[in-house]
Order: structure tokens, then sequence, then C-alpha cells
């Protein structure tokens, strides 16, 4: 059976002593009450180090939200992926749309992301989705089918254990407006396919696949009750111990 998990993606926000007080909270939540889904917190970068040390030999894991595109050098305010392990995180967020819209970057570098991050040792959870215009227009599929086999289909097979797929609908995030659990779902399956006819059925069984967009404790319920969402990727609501932890007792 895949593994399903849920990740809190924190983006920018709490400064040093709340975000470890956060991590302290979920930690000790989840060390007396485990969870069927893998835990994981995405925290920005200064936090890494200091939350390492609060989650070890816990239940919760540990990610980052970005990383750099070369290994090392002079590459003034980048972090590598690298750095990022030496800390103790073992997941990172790659291509979320923010990184793609304020940041620009593309699928090529999102892509050299992903391969580096990848050989480092680090678990990818790679972002996906299409805006309200492509939504609206029915170009939904093509624009996911593209983020997906630029960004990934040059992952060899062997690697492909250590890649988590989030889809995350622009139109969605931080808006209030969920996708309906048929909206993912049918999202979800078109993604496995995609995987089924590049690296084969069982690679994509095997594939986790997160939902992200205003996912709260009212709704997580219903939208991973679908068989091919697998978890999600949480923004706001992973601000909240109780909000967080509840959308993971959804699982
Ligand atoms: P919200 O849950 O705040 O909509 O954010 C989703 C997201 O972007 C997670 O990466």
């Amino acid at each position: 059976m895949r593994k399903k998990i849920v990740a809190g993606n924190w983006k920018m926000n709490m400064e040093l002593a709340e975000g470890l007080k956060l991590a302290e909270s979920v930690d000790t939540y989840f060390r007396s009450k485990p969870s069927k889904a893998e835990v994981v917190l995405c925290t920005p970068y200064i936090h890494l180090a200091g939350v390492s040390q609060i989650l070890k030999d816990g239940k919760v894991c540990l990610g980052a939200q970005n990383c750099a595109s070369e290994p090392s050098g002079a590459f003034t305010g980048e972090i590598s992926p690298a750095m990022i392990l030496s800390t103790g995180a073992g997941y990172v967020i790659i291509g979320h749309s923010e990184r793609r819209s304020y940041y620009h970057e593309d699928n090529t570098i999102l892509n050299r992301k992903t391969r580096l991050a990848l050989s480092t040792g680090l678990k990818v959870i790679f972002c996906c989705g299409e805006v309200l215009g492509e939504r609206e227009s029915g170009k939904y599929f093509d624009v996911v089918k593209n983020q997906i086999e630029n960004g990934l289909f040059n992952i060899p097979a062997e690697e492909m254990n250590s890649v988590v797929v989030a889809y995350e609908p622009v139109w969605a995030i931080g808006t209030g407006l969920t996708a309906t659990p048929e909206q993912a779902q049918e999202m979800h399956q078109y993604i496995r396919g995609l995987f089924s006819e590049k690296y084969g059925k069982e690679i994509a069984d095997n594939l986790t696949i997160l939902y992200g967009g205003s996912c709260k404790p009212s709704n997580a319920a219903e939208i991973f009750s679908k068989p091919d969402v697998d978890g999600g990727l949480i923004g706001g609501a992973a601000l909240k111990k109780d909000d967080f932890t509840a959308i993971v007792e959804a699982i």
C-alpha cells in the first residue's frame, strides 16, 4: 500500500521562537498519538536546524520549501540540498506555484533542482497545478502534463520512490476555494496515469499524490477519502496546531 503523507508548508510565516513552539506542540501531539500518515513540517530555512532537534527520535519529519539548483559555490543567498540534508531534514518542496510565479522558476530550473535534491538524498515533494484561467478554458490536464513531463520525466525509475507529487490548483491556494473531491480525484487519477505510461503500473501505484489548496479540518476527510488522493500539502491551516493535527487525523 502506498504511503499517506500530510505535509505542512509554513511558507514565509513564523519568526524563530514561534516556529519552534509550533513544532514542539505538533511533535508532542504525534509522539503520544501516532498517525496513519507520515507527517512532515516544511519550515523556512532558518527554522530547520532548531526544529530538527525538537523532532529528533520522534514521529514527525522535516522538510524545506525550496533549494538551490547548484551544489555549492558563489551563489549568494542560496541554500543547497546538501545544507538542507545536514540539518536533519529529509524532504524539500520543489516547484510550488509561488516559486513558479513570483520567482519565475520554469520547468528547466525545477528539473535541475529536483535532480540535484534527489541525488543528494532528499525526498522531493514536486508541485504542479493550473491557474484559474487554465481551469476555466479546460486546459488544466495539458498544463499539469507539461509540468510533470518537463519537471520529472528524466528522473530514473530507481529514484521515483523518493518523489511525491502535490497537485495544487493555484485558484484554490489561500483563497478558501477548494477543489471538489471529484475535481481532485479526476486530476490525481490523470497524474497517476501519466506515471503509469512513463514508468509502469507498479511505480504509479506506489506514487504518493497529495492535494493542496485551502485544505482544512472541515473538508479534509472528504478529499482524503478519494482513492487517488494520498494526503495533503497544507498551507494556512498548518500554522495552527489544532487545525493541522485535525487534518492529519482525517486520513
Ligand atoms: P493553503 O492551504 O493556505 O491554501 O495553501 C496551500 C499550499 O500552497 C500548500 O503548499
